[in-house]
């Protein structure tokens, strides 16, 4: 499988359009923001580190067609009034960072169910799951347990054959 990141764009990238809006829920170094910045109108991004806003504000210093919100993502509905085309979350911890500033269950669960709120009919979420650090697999198991409840869903997964390989979901909202 190519790199998680790699694929989860491509993955998008057919959803993404002129006039499309976005969420990037974990902005960390900037790097999917900047991915959909580039395809979209609007990309609201969040993260709960300055680090990750000082990088991101970096990475995008080209583009204005984005709001970086030094908050957590499960305060998303707060910020985010308008439905939204695609949602990224890529979960886990800031790459080069503090490796114990982790995205946790009972956040991601609530910032998914809000996410998911605000999606389009139609519309798309990817989410990147890593289960190879502390608390990574705890995670992953709220995740599936809470995806089993979703009803208006279709979830397609991505994973190699390696047992700590991170994983990619490809949510689409039902109409
Ligand atoms: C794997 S990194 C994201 C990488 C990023 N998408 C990129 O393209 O560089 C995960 C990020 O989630 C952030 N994070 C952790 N808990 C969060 C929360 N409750 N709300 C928003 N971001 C959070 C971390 O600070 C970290 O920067």
């Amino acid at each position: 499988m190519r790199n998680i990141n790699t694929l989860a764009h491509s993955l998008l990238k057919p959803h993404l359009h002129k006039e499309a809006i976005a969420i990037d829920a974990t902005a960390g170094n900037g790097n999917d923001t900047l991915f959909l910045a580039s395809h979209c109108r609007f990309v609201y991004a969040f993260d709960i580190q300055k680090e990750s806003e000082i990088n991101t504000k970096k990475r995008l210093e080209a583009f204005n067609n984005y709001k970086f919100i030094l908050d957590s993502h499960s305060n998303l509905t707060n910020y985010v009034k308008d439905s939204v085309d695609v949602v990224m979350f890529n979960l886990g911890y800031l790459p080069k960072s503090d490796s114990t500033i982790i995205t946790k269950p009972k956040t991601t669960i609530s910032a998914l169910s809000q996410a998911l709120q605000l999606l389009k009919p139609d519309g798309y979420l990817s989410l990147c799951i890593y289960i190879g650090h502390d608390g990574g697999k705890q995670e992953q198991e709220a995740i599936e347990d809470w995806l089993l409840t979703q009803t208006d869903i279709e979830v397609t997964t991505y994973q190699n054959d390696h047992p700590l390989a991170p994983i990619l979901k490809l949510i689409k909202k039902r109409k």
